[in-house]
């Protein structure tokens, strides 16, 4: 299989912890409506991915030179979606939870990290403001989950159609010692 290169071990890690955590959060939020005692989890959940996204941006550029190319050739529409698609999920990761607390604290409250602490509030109460915050926060989440379908069939299409195993180049175990 072509493509032996692979994303240094830390890129990995990160790269699943929070796909699991944020398409874990994606799903509570969508449950809030029928369980309102979810809201402090789905919160602070959500306050760890924005920790996490900080951490995963620092890393990716400190480990820039070891990134395995990009299997589109430069230039070509593939190269282009696929950067698109890598650049708005992590304009997700950072936006999404950045506009949650945002529109806590336009409602009035101040964000608890899992009763550890609380976060600064950032804006004071407006109710209107409070709305159309929650109404961008919740339009954003929908777009991350339409974004991560494209991302997740992009896989499955170089996968499938082109032999190209690009699922193996981000695995953080096992698998890694399969390639070389
Ligand atoms: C849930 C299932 C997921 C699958 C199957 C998946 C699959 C992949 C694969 C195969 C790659 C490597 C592409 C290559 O070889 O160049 C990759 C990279 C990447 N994925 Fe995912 N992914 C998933 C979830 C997510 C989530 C939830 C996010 C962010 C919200 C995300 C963001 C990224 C980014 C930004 C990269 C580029 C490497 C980096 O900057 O960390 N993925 N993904
Ligand atoms: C990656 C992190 C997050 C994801 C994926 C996410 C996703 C969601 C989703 C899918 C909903 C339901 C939207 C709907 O009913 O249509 C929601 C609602 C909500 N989320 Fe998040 N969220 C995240 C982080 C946060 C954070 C950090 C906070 C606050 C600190 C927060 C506060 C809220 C609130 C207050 C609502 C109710 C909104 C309303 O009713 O107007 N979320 N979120």
């Amino acid at each position: 299989m072509k493509n032996a290169k692979r994303y240094p071990l830390s890129v990995c890690l990160i790269h699943w912890i929070v796909a699991i955590v944020i398409v874990g959060n994606l799903v509570i939020g969508w449950m809030l409506d029928d369980n309102m005692d979810l809201m402090d989890l789905h919160k602070s959940i959500g306050v760890l991915v924005l920790a996490l996204a900080g951490v995963r941006l620092i890393n990716i550029f400190r480990k820039k030179k070891k990134l395995p190319p990009s299997v589109n050739p430069k230039g070509s529409l593939q190269y282009t979606a696929e950067k698109t698609v890598h650049g708005l999920l992590y304009l997700c990761m950072l936006s999404i939870p950045l506009l949650g607390w945002l529109k806590t604290n336009a409602a009035g409250h101040a964000v608890h990290f899992f009763s550890l602490y609380s976060l600064p509030v950032l804006i004071d109460k407006n109710r209107a403001l409070s709305h159309l915050l929650g109404d961008l926060h919740s339009g954003a989440a929908l777009i991350l989950a339409a974004i991560l379908g494209l991302h997740v069939l992009g896989a499955l299409v170089h996968m499938v159609g082109k032999s190209e195993n690009v699922l193996l180049r981000i695995m953080p175990f096992k698998t890694r010692s399969t390639l070389s």
